[in-house]
């Protein structure tokens, strides 16, 4: 490894803070020792602040039905060979009953951008996820809504809200999107929810089509700089179905890199280790987890739809009962000296 390297992983974790320059130069010139510095110092960090427990969200996917056309998702409006779905409330109410009596204690309601879901539709539901379950937090990801719903969902009870940026760099999202979507508002939206009080998730997918280390520089930049909660990355995957269906995956090499490098610049956040990067490699959830994430979304949908809710190819977990998808990950975490708090898991700051 060479020097500069070195001392910028040391300058990272003491400082949590580089330039924009010197994050492209730790990604242009990572080697595997490079990768297991990182690594171990992120676990580090991550153990001092929350020991050997791993936080679980219970994830609900309410919805396939999207008004949007990213041009990567599987869910997206153009793919006509989806098969759409969307739960009535009693059905999100029992997925997280059950996820209760499993040990969850965050529910993250995901979805595309459907409009069946009001802002009244989605308070009701907020409201008694959160009269039943006063013990547990619930997480909102239906994607970009005005500020005056952000603040009807929060009044109903919502704690947290995930809306990935995608990318810091307006060019670049602006190859992953239809013209109709906009960069400065993706961005305003997570200002606003953070504004408004809720405990914010942003995040970023590695090697999406086009992407360069110059674009990763300016994530983990902004990263640094709005500090969120929550902090989600993973691989992108190709879709069948969509047209970036024959570009190359993420690696799990590159995302665990990037995880071990958000542990340092921003020592508490609540960062999960995917089911993309489960889907990509049998073992990288446990490797994310080794390399600085903490927390854990195993599916609570119904087994159904689970398929449904395709974002990329092959698609792990889609057959199993949520009980099960528990006990599988609790399994796999003890075999690495960790274990499954059940635990809201709120970010320590
Ligand atoms: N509609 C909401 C939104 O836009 O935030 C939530 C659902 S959206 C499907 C959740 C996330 O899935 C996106 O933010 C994106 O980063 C990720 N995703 C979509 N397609 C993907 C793919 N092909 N590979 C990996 N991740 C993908
Ligand atoms: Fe809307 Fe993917 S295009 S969720």
């Amino acid at each position: 490894m060479d020097d500069r390297l070195y001392e910028l992983i040391y300058t990272l974790a003491e400082k949590h803070s580089l330039s924009l320059e010197e994050y492209q130069y730790l990604i242009d010139h990572r080697t595997e020792e490079a990768a297991s510095l990182l690594a171990k110092e992120a676990a580090i960090i991550s153990k001092r602040i929350y020991g050997n427990l791993i936080f679980t969200r219970g994830l609900i996917e309410i919805s396939n039905i999207c008004k949007n056309d990213c041009l990567y998702c599987g869910i997206r409006r153009s793919n006509k060979n989806c098969v759409r779905y969307r739960l009535m409330p009693e059905q999100i109410l029992d997925c997280a009953d059950e996820g209760h009596i499993l040990g969850f204690r965050t529910f993250v309601l995901q979805g595309g951008e459907d409009g069946y879901y009001t802002d009244e539709l989605l308070c009701q539901i907020i409201s008694e996820i959160k009269r039943r379950h006063p013990d547990s937090a619930v997480t909102i990801s239906m994607g970009e809504r005005g500020k005056q719903s952000f603040r009807r969902m929060y009044d109903a009870g919502a704690d947290r809200y995930l809306l990935r940026h995608e990318t810091a760099d307006r060019t670049h999202y602006m190859r992953l999107h239809p013209s109709e979507m906009s960069f400065e508002h993706r961005m305003q939206c997570l200002q606003d929810l953070r504004d408004i009080g809720y405990q914010v998730g942003c995040g970023f997918m590695v090697g999406s089509p086009y992407q360069m280390s110059g674009h990763l520089a300016r994530d983990l930049k902004f990263i640094e700089e709005f500090l969120p909660d929550m902090c989600g990355i993973g691989p992108f995957i190709p879709h069948h179905d969509t047209p970036f269906c024959n570009e190359p995956a993420g690696t799990l090499e590159l995302t665990c890199y990037l995880l071990s490098i958000i542990r340092l610049i921003h020592p508490p956040v609540l960062l999960p280790a995917t089911t993309a990067l489960g889907t990509i490699d049998p073992k990288g959830r446990e490797k994310g987890i080794q390399a600085g994430a903490n927390v854990i979304m195993p599916n609570l949908s119904p087994v159904g739809v689970r398929k449904q809710y395709e974002l990329y190819d092959n698609k792990i977990c889609t057959g199993e009962e949520s009980a099960q998808c528990r006990h599988c990950l609790d399994h796999r975490m003890r075999s690495i000296g960790y274990e499954l708090a059940v635990d809201k898991g709120d970010i320590r700051k």
